[in-house]
């Protein structure tokens, strides 16, 4: 697959992500009194997730970076992070808006390391 394609991918599982964490925040955050389960934003994430572990790792293969230096750790720990903030969205909904200021920092740190590349 070339580049430019994983990189789309790669944006759209970003997407998924954190689509999938922010449904299941405001489905808690309102009490769920619809009756409606969190369970299609959770595959939303969990998708999402996939894409973006499988896309990053290819696109830092393509960047000839076999030995992954330390600003590729630190965004595998935000994936990891961005992983269990799952748990956060499904246990500590009356925080949302804090959790939503995290996962905004997330993103943000995660896309400045890939542009910039700074370690
Ligand atoms: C929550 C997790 C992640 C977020 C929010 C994220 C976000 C981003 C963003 C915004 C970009 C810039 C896309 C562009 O080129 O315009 C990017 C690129 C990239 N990401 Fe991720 N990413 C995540 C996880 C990962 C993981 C787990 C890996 C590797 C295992 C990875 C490796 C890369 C690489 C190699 C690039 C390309 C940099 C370049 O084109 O110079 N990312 N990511």
């Amino acid at each position: 697959m070339d580049y430019q394609t994983l990189r789309i991918i790669h944006l759209a599982g970003l997407a998924l992500t954190f689509m999938g964490l922010a449904g299941v925040l405001a489905l808690k955050y309102a009490g769920a009194t619809t009756g409606k389960q969190p369970w299609i934003f959770q595959v939303a994430h969990g998708v999402g997730l996939l894409l973006l572990l499988a896309t990053g790792i290819a696109l830092s293969l393509k960047l000839g970076l076999h030995a992954p230096p330390l600003w590729l750790k630190v965004k595998f720990g935000i994936w990891l992070l961005a992983g269990g903030a799952m748990t956060l969205a499904l246990r500590f909904s009356r925080f949302a808006g804090l959790i939503l200021i995290f996962l905004g920092l997330l993103v943000l740190t995660a896309a400045w390391l890939a542009i910039n590349k700074p370690f």
